[in-house]
């Protein structure tokens, strides 16, 4: 897979990606992530890609020309067939699902947006979605871009160096992670379940599985009740549900 990343600041973007499992992911070859300066495309002396919004107000407004170009360049003039995303709060909120089905397309162009936001032609003209990742307002789009270049690449082939990672994520795809530990087995008082150390793979499971139910329904009970709806709990999650909101099982 190719993701493009078209942003004000490369370097910026660089510096993460060339790190840990997505910086090595690209050195082995799995994902190609390229960053290309909006601002090469600028057109004039002054390397300026923004200006005052028309109608008045506060802010800059990135230019469309310099963004079409920039976009027209690394699509290699309509030669590439990409899916172009827009990282904005007006967007769509990013879900696990939405990156699975990004995860399989080839071409990815991810555009940051900057200042106050973007030339609304520019979107018109080029743009295939547009991606929120919360409902919050960062400075710029890079941050955003990130997230979704990370969360899409590890869930391409190879990228984990552990499949079960991805595999056991889906499994409990509508539950929160259970509680994790490792050595040492005591520390400042607190002791490792004792479950974990017992070898018996069956009660850890059970046990993992409960945690995974009782950390959803406190910290995210709205996972819990779409997962119902949707038929998707299994039989033995609904029961520990049960159990839990019964107060006959206390985790
Ligand atoms: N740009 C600024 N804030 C953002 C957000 N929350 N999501 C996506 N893009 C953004």
């Amino acid at each position: 897979m190719r993701i493009d990343i078209l942003t004000l600041f490369p370097e910026m973007c660089e510096a993460f990606l060339s790190e840990s499992i997505i910086g090595r992911a690209r050195a082995n070859g799995l994902v190609d992530i390229r960053c290309t300066n909006i601002r090469d495309f600028a057109g004039n002396k002054h390397n300026r890609v923004d200006d005052y919004p028309y109608g008045g107000g506060t802010g800059m407004v990135m230019q469309p020309g310099p963004i079409y170009d920039c976009y027209d360049a690394v699509t290699e003039h309509g030669a590439r067939d990409c899916h172009l995303i827009y990282l904005t709060p007006q967007g769509m909120p990013l879900t696990q699902q939405r990156v699975r089905e990004l995860a399989e397309m080839d071409d990815l162009v991810l555009l940051c947006g900057h200042y106050e936001g973007v030339d609304e032609r520019v979107i018109e003209e080029i743009v295939d979605e547009q991606i929120s990742i919360g409902d919050y307002v960062l400075t710029g789009g890079e941050l955003p871009a990130l997230v979704l270049a990370d969360s899409i690449s590890r869930m391409l082939p190879g990228v984990l160096a552990n499949e079960e990672a991805y595999t056991e994520e889906s499994l409990y795809g509508h539950l929160l992670e259970y509680p994790q530990y490792t050595r040492p087995p005591e520390w400042k008082g607190r002791e490792v379940p004792e479950v974990l150390l017992s070898g018996d793979h069956g009660k850890v499971d059970r046990w993992r599985l409960e945690q995974s139910v009782a950390r959803t329904l406190e910290q995210r009970p709205d996972l819990l009740e779409a997962a119902e709806a949707s038929g998707e709990l299994t039989k033995e999650e609904a029961d520990i549900l049960q159990a839990l909101r019964s107060g006959e099982a206390h985790i």
